[in-house]
């Protein structure tokens, strides 16, 4: 058994014989006398080996870089000037007694010390047992089993059950495609892994377990992008008997816990609310970013009757608008900066990026230089100005659309230029959106589709309009929002079987198809059925933002790429044949290898 680890010791142990393990950091020679850094998960510490032991002295001379080590010697301070500041434990060594190899590496496939980027990430995702070493990945593995913790702590003494929920389970819906496992022993029919364990959560509602909680892998078969993987982790919840209200309160007040106790950061109390046509009128986005002090204006009115068709069409259509993104000293932009916007801005659908420059407010239209200006009379430019609080040298960017192109265009371009411009304010803007839609209009489908789940309870005096205008009718539902990222999201649900049912056909779900997949459902929410509600954090995204990585892919041990692939045991892999037999499964396209 070790006596320390390495990281741990310091002066306080000077003349102590230590016993410790850990891996050959480096290894140097210098002028008969090797130095081996020795390195287990708490850090570093240098060993010292004197050519006076000479069997030691030789096995010392074997070692190479990630060797595995166990070293007897004495703690003893550093000899004067040879301190290492900027190691924690800079001033003192180990005059190395024993050696012994207990393993060889081979040359690893990169070297430890270096940062995220400057090795492909397909090589440390090939390589992650090796990437896991490097100190940055040990800190942010550390960092999420610490979050974990104060979680489960605070759930726990709030008097939350911890209770799991099958993985081989029936498809729910949350909007991403199933990942499907065949049945052996039910041949033809599927498992589907569960995307979320909403069912599951609120039939223990419906069993009286009153608090829920677990931390749970979720999959999803859903494009992957920097936030988003195809296996997360949800800290799920419910709770019976408890309204909305509540359930945020306890929900902010266990983040701010959390903030408090891991990063030592207040974060406001209450957290402010934000309604989701707030949301996107000013942001664009039902996840606004606050740190950024940009706002969409809409100027709708103002372009109801001009003479440029593109603005004109869009302002007198209910479905469409016209919005203004003032940017603070925007005139200092190049014509290829505002290409690059608008190519940028094309990516969401935007057809074009229309902009005035304010170079002189005083000089009227002499002062403003724009592609658009002869489309628009004097008094639509002043109103313009005026509504957006444009200054001397701003510069005002313009989407007319479908609202939701309009939308998305311009709330992403609110958040590039924020980045872009250095505007993004420090610290932390948590927020709660409420007030969400039920639906949402798939227009290429034709019908409506849950904005949340299909679980999730509409607003009490909006259930008439379930049947009469579903895009009317609002939900009872919450997204927590930090620094532009959806922490979680939840609502009270439907607990009452015939609203169930009356949502189902809202969205097109005969009485028949939510019977053959919801029927259980259906039939629990007749047996007792407590009002309840819940929600479920990702995780990973939460370690994310509180470690600063770049993508939720630095915050798990094992992550996908882009194409939900694993590098490191080349998962997805084909099957053999009698493996596919067993399950009844015949391949469109049968597989290469003849196992
Ligand atoms: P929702 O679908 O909003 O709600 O998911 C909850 C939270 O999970 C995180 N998340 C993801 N993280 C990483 N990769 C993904 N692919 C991914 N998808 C979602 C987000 C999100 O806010 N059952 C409901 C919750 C409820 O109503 O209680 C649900 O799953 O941070
Ligand atoms: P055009 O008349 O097509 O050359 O467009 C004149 C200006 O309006 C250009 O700056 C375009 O980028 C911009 N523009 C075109 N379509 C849109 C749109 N849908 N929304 C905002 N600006 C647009």
């Amino acid at each position: 058994m070790r006596s320390h680890y390495c990281g741990h010791l310091n002066e306080s142990h000077v003349d102590q014989e230590v016993e410790l393990y850990g891996w050959a950091h480096r290894r140097r020679d210098h002028g008969g006398v090797i130095f081996i850094d020795l390195r287990d998960r708490e850090g570093l510490v240098q060993v010292v080996y004197d050519p006076d032991l000479p069997e030691v002295f030789s096995t010392a001379e074997q070692v190479r870089s990630e060797f595995v080590l166990k070293i007897n010697g004495k703690v003893r301070l550093r000899p004067e000037g040879t301190g290492n500041a900027d190691l924690p434990t800079g001033q003192i060594e180990v005059l190395g007694k024993e050696l012994t190899i207990l393993n060889r590496s081979e040359t690893p496939p990169f070297m430890l010390d270096i940062s995220d980027d400057e090795v492909s990430e397909e090589h440390r995702l090939r390589y992650r047992y090796i990437d896991l070493r490097r100190p940055e990945m040990l800190q942010r593995m550390r960092f999420r089993s610490r979050i974990s913790r104060e979680l489960r702590n605070y759930l726990d003494d709030s008097g939350f059950l911890d209770i799991e929920t099958p993985m081989l389970t029936k498809a729910t819906p949350e909007g991403a495609r199933d990942y499907l496992v065949p049945s052996r022993t039910h041949q033809g029919k599927f498992f589907a892994l569960p995307q979320s364990p909403q069912i599951f959560k609120q039939l223990l509602m419906v069993s009286g377990m009153d608090r829920y909680y677990q931390i749970v892998r979720c999959f999803r078969d859903e494009d992957l992008r920097a936030d988003r993987q195809p296996e997360f982790t949800q800290l799920d919840i419910e709770t019976s008997f408890i309204d909305e209200e509540e359930i945020m309160s306890l929900m902010e007040g266990m983040i701010r816990q959390l903030f408090a106790r891991v990063l030592e950061v207040p974060l406001h109390d209450p957290f402010p609310r934000m309604s989701y046509d707030e949301a996107i009128l000013r942001y664009g986005s039902d996840k606004p970013d606050l740190r950024i002090p940009l706002e969409l204006v809409d100027v709708d009115d103002l372009m109801k009757d001009v003479e440029f068709k593109v603005f004109s069409g869009p302002a007198q259509d209910a479905n469409s608008r016209v919005a203004a993104l003032r940017l603070p000293k925007g005139c200092e932009l190049s014509r290829k900066d505002i290409d690059e916007y608008t190519k940028y801005v094309g990516i969401y659908g935007a057809k074009g990026l229309a902009y005035i420059k304010v170079n002189d407010l005083a000089a009227g239209r002499e002062g403003l230089q724009s592609p658009i200006l002869k489309f628009l009379p004097d008094e639509v430019v002043s109103a313009i100005m005026e509504r957006t609080q444009a200054e001397d040298g701003d510069l005002v960017f313009f989407g007319a659309d479908k609202s939701k192109i309009v939308n998305e265009a311009l709330g992403a371009l609110r958040v590039k230029l924020g980045h872009d411009r250095g505007l993004v304010e420090h610290g932390w803007r948590p927020l709660w959106v409420v007030d969400f839609p039920m639906f949402e209009r798939d227009e290429k489908e034709g019908r409506w589709h849950s904005l949340h789940h299909p679980f999730t309870s509409p607003k009490e005096e909006h259930l008439d309009l379930l049947e009469s205008d579903p895009g009317a009718c609002y939900s009872r539902a919450y997204d927590m929002v930090l620094n532009g990222t959806e922490l979680g999201g939840g609502s009270m649900r439907i607990y009452r079987s015939e609203v169930q049912s009356k949502v189902f056909r809202a969205l097109g779900i005969s009485d028949e198809e939510a019977q053959d997949k919801f029927g259980f459902l259906l039939e629990a929410l007749k047996q007792g059925c407590p009002p309840h509600g819940g929600i479920a954090f990702g995780l990973d995204r939460l370690v994310m933002l509180m470690t600063g990585a770049a993508s939720i892919r630095d915050v798990m041990a094992f992550p996908k790429t882009q194409t939900a692939a694993c590098l490191l045991t080349e998962a997805p892999s084909e099957a053999s044949l009698a493996q596919l037999r067993e399950v009844g499964i015949r391949l469109a396209k049968p597989p290469k290898a003849d196992s």
